[in-house]
């Protein structure tokens, strides 16, 4: 299994290229299955939740090429409408093939999926929407077996905001009968790419960014070129990173638009920004300021962010409380933080960090994808090495992110 060493000290100093958004595309990929037509996107990152969604889409016979950075889907022939326990187990997001199957072609079943190391994160919504717009529903031996010879429009009301609750429903009402609303949509950048991708492809939708969503169903949607947004967390993730380690970093294929709070937090911290239309310049010198946040949906601060700026924290002056209101279990990172020297305390979903002059690097284990960049962070800051075990929580959503790393100064290597 893959570690990685990284030795802490170095300054960060250059130029990184950011991806494509892994939350945008892995939606995104699903759309393939609602039309016969070509779907042609280009800026789709290279990561494993990435290979394990076209895995899984080609198993249903979704047609797949990656030529010269683009990736062509054609859902000509998909014939097997199932997603298996193996790869929904691995990856939940295998979820969003649930809505564009049922409305493309009457009946679905996909694996539950279970709890993660985050939270219990149920479906129950996405089977809600879907069972108010005709779906018949079953769940049994561990499958949603869902079947709607046609789906029909209707208002449904989310209990809470979900971003794939939300992408589910609205790629399956692209296609129902009639007149779908979405009321208390998540109004994630992503969910918007999504739509807009939809919208390209034929489907007929108001409301686009805002938690009310309206589409209007058509018989079928055509094939159609996109090219996947910006990934704006693994942008905010190295704007962290040299926030904690000081330097000078200019992020390139990138939007400052959609990151508002979490840079008004790091300019709190005492990083300089200065940004232009498709780039985000930052410079760090001296150790950051405290800052405290709490977790909320969009355009709040990002529960994704939440690990990445508690490694600031844990350096930080001063002492700082991170609320986290999104998944009930995600502070799996703080054990290790503390294994490194950092002074976290946890009161029911708040953290209190009271920064400490300096961290020391130690073996550390990573527990998921986020808590995962945060120790990258946090070892970057730490005297000595550390060696972080279990990054293919890292390289599920991350592309290249040691590469990208030691382009700039880091010391950072991946060991076997
Ligand atoms: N929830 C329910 N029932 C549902 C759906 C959601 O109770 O049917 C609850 C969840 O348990 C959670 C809250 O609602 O407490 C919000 O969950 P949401 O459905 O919005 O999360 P998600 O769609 O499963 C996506 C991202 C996550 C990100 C969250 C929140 C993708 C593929 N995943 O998850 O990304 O944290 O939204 O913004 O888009 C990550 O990239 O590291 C990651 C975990």
């Amino acid at each position: 299994m893959d570690k990685l060493l990284i030795t802490g000290g170095k300054r960060l100093n250059g130029d990184i290229h950011i991806s494509g958004a892994k939350n945008a595309a892995l939606p995104i990929l699903c759309a393939g299955l609602l039309t016969s037509g070509d779907v042609v996107l280009h800026n789709v990152p290279s990561l494993q939740d990435v290979s394990t969604m076209l895995k899984l889409l080609r198993q249903m016979g979704l047609q797949v090429t990656q030529e010269n950075g683009v990736t062509t889907l054609n859902g000509n022939a998909v014939d097997k409408l199932e997603a298996p326990y193996d790869l929904v187990k691995t990856m939940r997001a295998s979820i969003l093939v649930l809505g564009p199957l049922l409305a493309r072609f009457g009946e679905a079943k996909v694996s539950l999926p279970g709890g993660c190391a985050i939270g219990s994160r149920p479906v129950d919504q996405h089977i809600k929407g879907l069972q108010a717009m005709g779906a018949e529903i079953t769940i049994e031996a561990g499958y949603i077996h869902a079947r709607a010879k046609k789906l029909k429009g209707a208002r449904i009301v989310t209990d809470m905001i979900t971003v794939t609750g939300t992408e589910n429903l609205l790629m399956a009402a692209t296609l129902a009968e009639g007149e779908t609303v979405l009321e208390n949509a998540a109004r994630e950048p992503e969910v918007t790419d999504l739509a807009n991708l939809l919208v390209a492809m034929g489907a007929k939708i108001e409301g686009i960014g805002t938690d009310r969503l309206v589409i209007h169903g058509v018989d079928s949607l055509h094939g159609a070129t996109h090219t996947v947004i910006a990934d704006r967390i693994e942008t905010a993730t190295f704007l962290c990173a040299v926030a904690a380690t000081g330097g000078d970093i200019t992020l390139k294929n990138t939007r400052s638009d959609i990151l508002d709070v979490a840079l008004d937090k790091l300019r709190e911290a005492g990083v300089i920004l200065t940004t232009g239309p498709d780039w985000i310049r930052a410079q760090m010198s001296g150790r950051p300021k405290a800052v405290g946040f709490r977790t909320t949906e969009y355009p709040g601060f990002p529960t994704d962010m939440q690990a990445q700026f508690m490694a600031l924290n844990c350096i930080a002056q001063g002492t700082s409380r991170v609320t986290e209101t999104i998944f009930e279990n995600r502070f799996m990172h703080v054990q290790e933080m503390n294994r490194l020297g950092a002074k976290i305390e946890i009161d029911g979903h708040t953290a209190i960090v009271n920064g400490v002059d300096k961290l020391v690097g130690a073996p550390v284990m990573a527990t998921d994808l986020r808590a995962s960049a945060s120790l990258v962070i946090a070892a970057m800051v730490a005297e000595g090495e550390t060696l972080i075990d279990r990054i293919y929580h890292l390289d599920r959503g991350y592309d290249r992110m040691e590469v990208k790393l030691s382009a700039v100064g880091a010391q950072i290597q991946r060991v076997k």
